[in-house]
């Protein structure tokens, strides 16, 4: 737990920012009303914010709980497209934008709630075409385009289960994901631009398609501007979206879903080597996610609001379509990368689209704070009222210089935490409300119960401990995608059946506000991005020259952590440049980009306790040079037997 970037500086923190009075007389909830409604009866919360959305059946019941299976609002029937989409088609809301997407070459698009609609639609009638009903999966890997929100908001429309799969990721992990939950249909783009270059998705999804056998159709989106990228066709397989949707009919109407009928799929890491496909479901999610939009974000009907994550993470599911979209936003939605052409392009679209609610990630923060002052000083930023952050803990100095550089110290900021598995914000002050101080992601939303245990599952009152969830949420993942088993195991087996267990170490301070602390497991958060250790090492050991590989995170200004990889090599080989140019390349082909290790290191022999376990927090030590200085190699195993020794004097082995 003390491995987390910040914790040390965060101990002490005494700073404390109460809600401006202006914000707080004009915020959808100020006071502590709300919580204590959340506190009195968490089931009545929750049932009452069910009551703002519209369903064509009401549940019988709202909660059914035989931990850790929980079913809410059983027997309530609904289509998250219709609070999305629809209801607000009968109000002025209708000519309202839904969205503003830009593109990276400064190409806008703006689409009302009647457009979106209309899109959705019609792409969901395509989607019936083609043979695509209730219940079956579609794998969606796309660029930040509005045709990305199209897709997940079609599939749900008909009861297409969706499985989004970031672009970045390899075809290999690409094709795990597809296989492992039998997507029917892939839908992809030609290409998308990142700094100025295409990234050619179609030709990557090809690569997946070998080893795809249950994929019927893919369809393909020509991005909308720029160059179409050269790509293969395959008759009778491949379909370009435009097409299907110059054919296809303008209305669908939305299918009547069970409350607890399988929203989508989005698989993350875990400690093993295979990612979770974490399961949501429709009617839990719909209500966690509209609540915590609503009062996290204060969103009121003037607002464009933007969330910088990608869909293809829980954020972007959450926090870009079906959280401010139920509530009625205006979302703003942009393609490429923050430094491209220049590393002003977020203050300039934030002036420019005249943003009010910005959310992004410490790692953009601190990137941000590199770059420099000078930067956001250039811009008009005076339409933003409040800021947040999400993905990992974030350091005071990147708070304050966000509060100070991008809010212009008139801007609640929120930090949010949450993970894929909880669908929604779980932890976090609300802007009219709570007094929010740096680096404390605050107290439980309404209607959540969280605590800190020790590994006994005693209360830890001071002094740092393990978050845990103990009582069920409406958002909460149902399973894992064909292994009930491992959810079982992974989340609820800790302490009790009862109790979740998230993976964070955590802190609470005398007034209730959580410090999280930063995973307790073997998973790494890199840039706000997920890895487990285990699928680096596996894509290692994959590669014919490394026997026996070791990961470990290293802290790093900008990304929080770096992955620093301990590989063993074969045959005496040893390890030069050429070689280490390699490994990383093998990762990146394996799994994607954002897992590619920042330094490699040889070691003779990896340093284990008498029972065979990694040392792993040894070889942090090593990696952040606390043991041995400045060491680049254990090639030699008196070293390792320093460093065993050094190890179990330390931690007792
Ligand atoms: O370690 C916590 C960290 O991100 C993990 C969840 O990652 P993921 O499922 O990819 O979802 C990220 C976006 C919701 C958590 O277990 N984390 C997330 N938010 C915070 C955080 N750590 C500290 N502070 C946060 N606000």
């Amino acid at each position: 737990m003390s491995d987390s970037p910040v914790f040390d500086d965060l101990l002490d923190e005494q700073r404390e920012f109460p809600p401006p009075a202006e914000f707080a007389a004009k915020a959808v909830v100020s006071g502590d009303g709300l919580h204590r409604k959340g506190q009195d009866d968490y089931q009545a919360f929750w049932e009452e914010h069910a009551r703002e959305l519209d369903w064509y059946q009401p549940w019988d019941t709202v909660l059914n709980w035989t931990p850790p299976h929980a079913k809410w609002f059983e027997g309530g029937k609904l289509n998250i497209t219709h609070n999305c989409l629809d209801r607000h088609l009968g109000t002025w809301r209708r000519n309202k934008a839904a969205l503003i997407w830009e593109g990276e070459n400064g190409e806008v698009r703006t689409l009302t709630y009647q457009q979106l609609h209309g899109e959705v639609c019609r792409f969901a009638a395509a989607l019936k075409g083609l043979g695509v009903t209730r219940g079956d999966r579609v794998a969606i890997y796309l660029p930040m385009i509005v045709e990305a929100v199209v897709a997940m908001l079609a599939c749900a429309r008909i009861g297409a289960i969706h499985s989004v799969v970031f672009g970045g990721f390899s075809p290999e992990s690409l094709a795990d994901r597809i296989n492992d939950s039998s997507c029917k249909v892939l839908i992809t783009a030609d290409g998308g631009w990142r700094r100025g270059a295409i990234l050619p998705l179609k030709n990557e999804a090809d690569k997946a398609l070998e080893k795809t056998p249950c994929v019927e159709h893919v369809i393909v989106v020509k991005r909308p501007a720029g160059e179409p990228f050269p790509c293969r066709i395959k008759g009778g397989r491949d379909h370009w979206y435009h097409r299907l949707m110059e054919s296809a009919a303008n209305d669908c109407p939305a299918e009547e879903m069970d409350a607890e009928d399988v929203l989508y799929i989005l698989y993350t890491s875990g400690t093993t080597g295979k990612p979770k496909g974490i399961v949501h479901t429709t009617g839990g999610y719909s209500v966690g996610t509209y609540a915590t939009s609503k009062y996290v974000f204060d969103l009121r009907d003037d607002d464009v609001f933007w969330c910088t994550a990608d869909i293809g993470w829980v954020t972007g599911h959450s926090y870009v379509v079906y959280g401010p979209l139920q509530c009625g936003a205006t979302v703003l939605i942009y393609e490429g990368a923050p430094d491209h052409p220049e590393q002003d392009r977020f203050w300039e679209l934030v002036a420019r689209h005249r943003v009010n609610v910005f959310y992004t990630a410490p790692t953009a923060i601190r990137a941000f704070m590199k770059w420099g002052d000078h930067l956001p000083a250039k811009y008009d930023l005076s339409s933003l009222r409040l800021l947040g952050t999400v993905g990992e803990p974030i350091n005071p100095e990147a708070w304050m210089w966000y509060h100070e550089h991008i809010g212009g110290r008139r801007c609640p900021i929120v930090d949010t935490w949450w993970q894929t598995e909880t669908g929604a914000i779980m932890i976090s002050g609300l802007p009219g409300v709570s007094t929010m101080k740096p680096g404390h992601a605050g107290t439980p939303f309404p209607g959540i119960e969280a605590t800190i245990l020790d590994e006994q599952g005693n209360e830890v009152r001071t002094g740092s401990g393990l978050l845990a969830i103990t009582k069920p949420w409406p958002s909460m993942l149902r399973t894992i995608w064909g292994d009930d088993e491992r959810y079982v195991q992974t989340y609820f087996t800790k302490w009790d059946a009862q109790t979740y267990f998230p993976g964070d170490g955590a802190k609470r301070d005398a007034k209730g506000n959580y410090l999280i602390l930063g995973r307790v497991d073997d998973v790494l958060n890199v840039a706000g991005h997920r890895i487990g250790t285990m699928e680096v090492e596996s894509a290692l050991v994959d590669h014919p020259a490394v026997v026996e590989s070791a990961v470990v995170g290293r802290k790093h200004d900008i990304k929080g952590e770096a992955i620093v990889a301990f590989v063993t090599l074969g045959g005496g080989r040893s390890l030069d440049d050429a070689l280490r140019y390699d490994l990383k390349a093998h990762v990146v082909q394996k799994i994607g980009a954002i897992a590619r290790p920042e330094e490699i290191i040889f070691a003779s022999d990896l340093p284990k306790t008498r029972s065979g376990k990694i040392m792993r927090r040894l070889l942090r030590d090593v990696a952040e040079g606390r043991v041995l200085g400045d060491t680049t190699t254990l090639a030699d195993g008196a070293v390792v037997e320093q460093l065993r020794e050094s190890y179990e004097e330390k931690y007792g082995g």
